[in-house]
This record gives C-alpha cells, structure tokens and sequence, in this order.
C-alpha cells in the first residue's frame, strides 16, 4: 500500500467502524422506533430493523470498502479486480435485499414510492446494477477491446464515485425522513440520545463518504527506486 494513501484508508476505516457502532446501537437500543405503529405482522419489525442496516452496512460500508480495493489488497491486478467485483457484488446483493425489506407494507409496492429518499434510493441501485454488469462483463472479456476499456475507465472511476456519493446522499434523507417522523408523531425528544446518535450516524457517513473519495482520487506515490528512474531519464 502506498504509504502517502496509508492514514486516509486507516480513517476511512475507523470512521466505517464508527457509523457501523452507531447503527448497530440504533437498532439494538431503541428497537421500539422500528415497530409499526399498527402491526399487522410481527416480521414488519425484522423488516424495518433490517432497511437501515443492509443499507448502511451491507451497501455502503462494503462498496466504499470495495472502491478502496486497489489501495489494500496486495497481489495482481487481477486479484484484485476479482475482490473489487466480489465486495461490490456483496454490496448489490445488500442494497436489493434491503429495497425488498421495504416491500412489505399493507398498501403495497407502488404505494410506498412517494419519498425523495426512495426515488434517490431506487435510482442509485438501479445505477449500481448497471455499473456492476458492465464491470462483471468487462472482467470475463478481458483481452477483447481493451482500447475500448481503457477509453471506459474514467466513465467507470466517475459513476462509481457518483453512485456512492448518492447512496451516502440517500442514506441521509431516509435518516432525515425517520428522525423527523419519530420527533413529530412518536414524541421522540429533539435532543434526546436517540436524536443525538441518529444525528452522530449522519455525520459519520458524511465523514466516510468525503475520506473514501478522498482516498479513491488521491495518486499514489510512486515507489522511490521509480522517482529516480525517472529523474534519471529527465
Ligand atoms: C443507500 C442507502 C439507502 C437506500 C438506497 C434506500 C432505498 C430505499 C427505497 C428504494 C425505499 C422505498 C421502498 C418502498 O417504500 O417500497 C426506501 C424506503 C425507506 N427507507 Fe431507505 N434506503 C437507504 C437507507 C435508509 C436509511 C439509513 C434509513 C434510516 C432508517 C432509511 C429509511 C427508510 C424509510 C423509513 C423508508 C420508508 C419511507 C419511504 O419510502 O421513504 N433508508 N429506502
């Protein structure tokens, strides 16, 4: 691993660790903000618990830990782009998991799609299918037009960077849009703890978000004995 690269991966890492803390104990803590206020089947609660950690765990965590993959996994480059579309496939898997999760209300599929978190959060699924397919059909096809790859590889570096930064955008609004439900209808205090940790998580992610992106973008050093090569050659 790059040694400049080094402390931002070991940040983005603790601030991970951070926002999966904060969602764990959300869940855990304060179960009674998943229950539905007219439970009809005791599974709405696993449902609703299961939404906010398969996306924020599942979906977030593990595609920004995939982004990540060229900074920390040693080996070929090959190897390495099999861990980069096996994480982001974990990833996808998570994110149609956690959609479905949300299936499950009394009126229905089309009913629920009212919000600008579940239009944001159907768009960046839908964008991360589409990427994963076109990066798990470039990997199978490796010798065949590799000019055209390399041409695709901006456009693969940009939507992806996008597609993440959308979804910690999406994870947001769904904090938003829950917090304010529980503060306005289920009398959750403004600045009690499950106020604050909520509050804490969409910070973390924010954080996650800037120093995985920061990371992917920053150029890696090259190694000392190439520096003077080139210098040599200059
Ligand atoms: C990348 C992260 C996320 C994505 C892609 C996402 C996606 C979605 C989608 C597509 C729906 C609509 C499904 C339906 O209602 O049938 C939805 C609903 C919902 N999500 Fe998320 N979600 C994410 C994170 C979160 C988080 C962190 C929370 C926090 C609790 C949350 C809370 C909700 C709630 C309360 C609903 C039901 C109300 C609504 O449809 O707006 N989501 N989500």
């Amino acid at each position: 691993m790059s040694s400049s690269i080094f402390p931002l991966v070991v940040f983005a890492r603790i601030s991970a660790v951070l926002v999966a803390a904060l969602v764990l104990i959300w869940a855990l803590f304060f179960k009674t903000s998943f229950i539905p206020h007219s439970p009809s089947s005791p599974d709405n609660f696993i449902y609703a618990v299961l939404h906010p950690l398969l996306m924020v765990i599942g979906f977030i965590i593990i595609s920004g830990e995939a982004i990540l993959v060229h900074r920390w996994v040693p080996g070929s480059r090959n190897m390495k782009k099999l861990v980069h579309l096996g994480m982001q496939g974990v990833a996808l898997a998570s994110g149609v998991f956690g959609i479905w999760t949300k299936f499950h209300g009394e009126d229905g599929v089309v009913a629920n799609f009212y919000s600008l978190h579940s239009w944001m959060g159907l768009s960046c699924v839908s964008l991360f299918a589409i990427e994963w397919v076109m990066g798990f059909m470039s990997f199978w096809h490796r010798g065949e037009m590799r000019r055209v790859r390399m041409k695709m590889l901006p456009w693969h570096v940009f939507l992806g960077l996008y597609t993440y930064s959308l979804a910690v955008a999406t994870a947001e609004t769904g904090l938003l849009e829950k917090l304010t439900f529980m503060q306005t209808k289920r009398n959750v205090p403004k600045r009690g703890s499950e106020s604050i940790v909520v509050n804490g998580l969409g910070l973390g992610l924010a954080l996650l978000g800037g120093l995985v992106i920061l990371a992917a973008i920053s150029p890696k050093t090259p190694p000392i004995h190439n520096l003077s090569t080139k210098s040599n050659l200059l």
